[in-house]
């Protein structure tokens, strides 16, 4: 039986990446019935809503989709799409992996970030504070970090850790300043970690540090862990360090729904020009077969697309060669033998 997945092509390049991606998990034989929605720019040429309905009943039927970069309509009366994805599917965790393809200042790069979504300093509580005659003479932004929330991103870490036979998990925090929210973070971590011992290292970084390190010997971390507004700044760190955002994959997670998406954005410098690179969401769709259960598939798909990068002759404009879309999709396909 076919799995059901929404599709989500998305605006700019979406539609073309998004094509290339279902002709490569065709070809490695991935049994998957995709359910095309819009989002974007397209939702609001089709339902006058970037985030429409029946986008968001398609995803509460499959609970899970694939999904290209979304242009958000400038303007009043528009919701934010992530946000209201992340809201309306709970999709507490997000999860950025980067690694090595080529070599380039660092040799073996394996990082997996998990980011705590739904908390922090991104809830959106902020407000001027008036003071005399001046209306906005301060402003105010709320941070809340809950136990739950803390437990879940964290016990998330470690499961993934076990679940993909890694070894390490950090967690980075600034509790020594941000004492009560970073604290609290902090403790529930280390709570979270005494049940995984003997199976699972753990280890503790401070957010300053952590960038120092990350930049120094990046090699060195496995699964790192932390809150909201850290995880978003660490999380496009991580993609520099292996080469930007043109091979990042993202997932977000809930516990009724996930999301797999490209990082990077609709490009409209380059869309409809078959140059694209669709590499971030082929990346992201073997992330979503390893959710589904099929890894073995995901592994075949990341080794063809490796391979292809590594041999060098049939590469896009971003990795320094001249092949357009459809050339590097169907020398990946070759690739899968
Ligand atoms: P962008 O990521 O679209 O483009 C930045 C640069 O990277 C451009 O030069 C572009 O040509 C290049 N690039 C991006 N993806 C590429 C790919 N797959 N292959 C080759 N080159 C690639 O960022 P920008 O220009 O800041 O944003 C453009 C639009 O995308 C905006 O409307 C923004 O709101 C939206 N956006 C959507 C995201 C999402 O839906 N997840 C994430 C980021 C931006």
């Amino acid at each position: 039986m076919p799995t059901p997945v929404t599709l989500i092509p998305g605006d700019g390049i979406g539609p073309s990446i998004a094509e290339a991606t279902v002709r490569i998990l065709a070809a490695a034989g991935a049994e998957i019935e995709w359910d095309r929605q819009v989002a974007g720019m397209a939702g609001v040429a089709r339902w006058n809503d970037p985030i429409p309905e029946a986008t968001l009943d398609s995803i509460r039927r499959t609970r899970v989709a694939l999904k290209g970069p979304l242009e958000t309509p400038v303007g009043e009366g528009f919701r934010s799409i992530n946000v209201a994805l992340r809201k309306t599917f709970d999709l507490y965790a997000n999860v950025r992996p980067a690694y090595t393809i080529v070599p380039g200042r660092f040799a073996d790069i394996d990082i997996v970030l998990v980011r705590e979504n739904t908390e922090g300093l991104y809830i959106g509580v902020e407000h001027y504070v008036r003071i005399g005659d001046d209306p906005k003479a301060a402003a105010e932004s709320v941070a809340i970090i809950t136990r739950h929330g803390s437990e879940r991103i964290v016990r998330y870490a470690f499961e993934y850790a076990l679940a993909h036979g890694r070894k390490k998990v950090t967690l980075v925090h600034k509790a020594n300043i941000l004492k009560f929210s970073q604290g609290l973070f902090l403790d529930v971590g280390r709570m979270v970690a005494r049940e995984f011992e003997g199976r699972v290292q753990f280890e503790e970084r401070i957010i300053d540090a952590m960038a120092m390190h990350l930049v120094m010997r990046p090699e060195q971390f496995d699964v790192v862990v932390t809150t909201n507004l850290f995880g978003d700044i660490l999380s496009d760190e991580v993609s520099g360090l292996v080469g930007g955002l043109g091979l990042a994959p993202g997932a977000n997670i809930g516990a009724n729904a996930a999301i797999f998406e490209a990082v990077h954005g609709t490009a409209p410098d380059i869309a409809g020009k078959n140059v694209a690179n669709p590499g971030a969401l082929v990346l992201a769709a073997c992330m979503m077969l390893e959710h589904l259960g099929d890894g073995t598939r995901a592994q075949r798909i990341r080794h063809a697309f490796e391979g292809t990068i590594r041999a060098g002759t049939v590469l896009t404009r971003d990795l320094g060669g001249t092949a357009g879309t459809d050339e590097f999709t169907d020398a990946v396909i070759a690739a899968l033998g």
